[in-house]
């Protein structure tokens, strides 16, 4: 079979949905089994394909239509210029997520030598890119996850990245040091909300890295309560947060000591990212 034959299954298998674009995703699809860039299908879309590829294909189309994840398909995702692989039973990386990274960045110079903790690492996407931007820092992830855990050390493994350990935490249960910085990306979504979400994450993603408890909160709070034992005077603390959490998050850390509270809308006007400082 050709190429272009190939792509017009793989469209009419994934098909166009709310949460899916069938051509696109099978030209994804296709480009990662020949290793190939998207431009090569347009060129050589007359090519004959081996039929080992043709029926790898035919299944990832399948399953994708089934709704798993197009990222745990291929394999990896990129996240602010890096690539990052991505497995099973961890969190795919999100594009909101720069938008966290981004003001963490913004709002730090990079030449200082922070200590710098986050909690839920998931890939490791977010200690990662830190540790590569602050290069002088130090940073130190935990997850409660073994997938997790051994997902971000491949990562940090594949980028290089020295100045960042992962280390096996329930939240600061083995956290000792005081520092600079604290960021997490939480469980945040709320219990009975899961289930309704579209089935690559309801039913593919960990419920582990979604759940937040009854009103979505509950991480925030234990990670709100317990941070001025972690943080040093003057400590920062940056939450990502759903997109209706800002004021309840806003008047926890109020509560809890911290100034110069701030919610940060993006680009989409939603509520993305808290922060605040002791
Ligand atoms: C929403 S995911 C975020 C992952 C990653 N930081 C990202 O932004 O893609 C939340 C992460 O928190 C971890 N987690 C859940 N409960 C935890 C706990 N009690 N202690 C530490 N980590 C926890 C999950 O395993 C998951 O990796």
């Amino acid at each position: 079979m050709v190429i272009k034959e190939l792509l017009k299954i793989g469209r009419d298998t994934i098909k166009d949905t709310e949460y899916t674009n069938g051509l696109n995703e099978s030209r994804q699809i296709l480009s990662f089994l020949l290793k190939v860039d998207n431009s090569y299908l347009y060129a050589y879309s007359d090519e004959e394909v081996s039929e080992k590829i043709a029926e790898e294909f035919i299944e990832m189309a399948q399953k994708r239509s089934e709704g798993y994840p197009l990222q745990y398909l291929l394999g990896s995702v990129e996240f602010m210029g890096l690539e990052y692989q991505t497995s099973e039973n961890v969190l795919i990386p999100r594009t909101d997520t720069e938008f966290l990274v981004e003001r963490i960045i913004s709002e730090n110079k990079s030449e200082i030598d922070f200590d710098i903790l986050e909690i839920g690492v998931g890939s490791g996407i977010i200690s990662l890119t830190l540790g590569n931007e602050f290069k002088d820092s130090k940073v130190t992830g935990v997850d409660i996850s073994d997938y997790a855990l051994k997902l971000a050390n491949k990562n940090k493994e594949n980028l290089k990245i020295d100045n960042v350990r992962f280390i096996k935490s329930n939240l600061y249960e083995n956290v000792v040091d005081k520092y600079d910085i604290i960021v997490s990306n939480p469980p945040y979504i709320p219990s009975d909300d899961i289930d309704g979400l579209q089935v690559e994450v309801a039913v593919h993603e960990p419920r582990i890295a979604l759940d937040g408890g009854n009103d979505g909160l509950d991480f925030y709070r234990e990670i709100i309560v317990n941070s001025t034992s972690y943080l040093k005077k003057k400590g920062k603390l940056y939450f990502e947060i759903g997109y209706n959490q800002g004021e309840d998050i806003k008047k926890l850390l109020i509560d809890n000591g911290f100034r110069e509270v701030e919610i940060i809308i993006d680009f989409a006007g939603n509520d993305r990212v808290v922060r605040g400082e002791l």
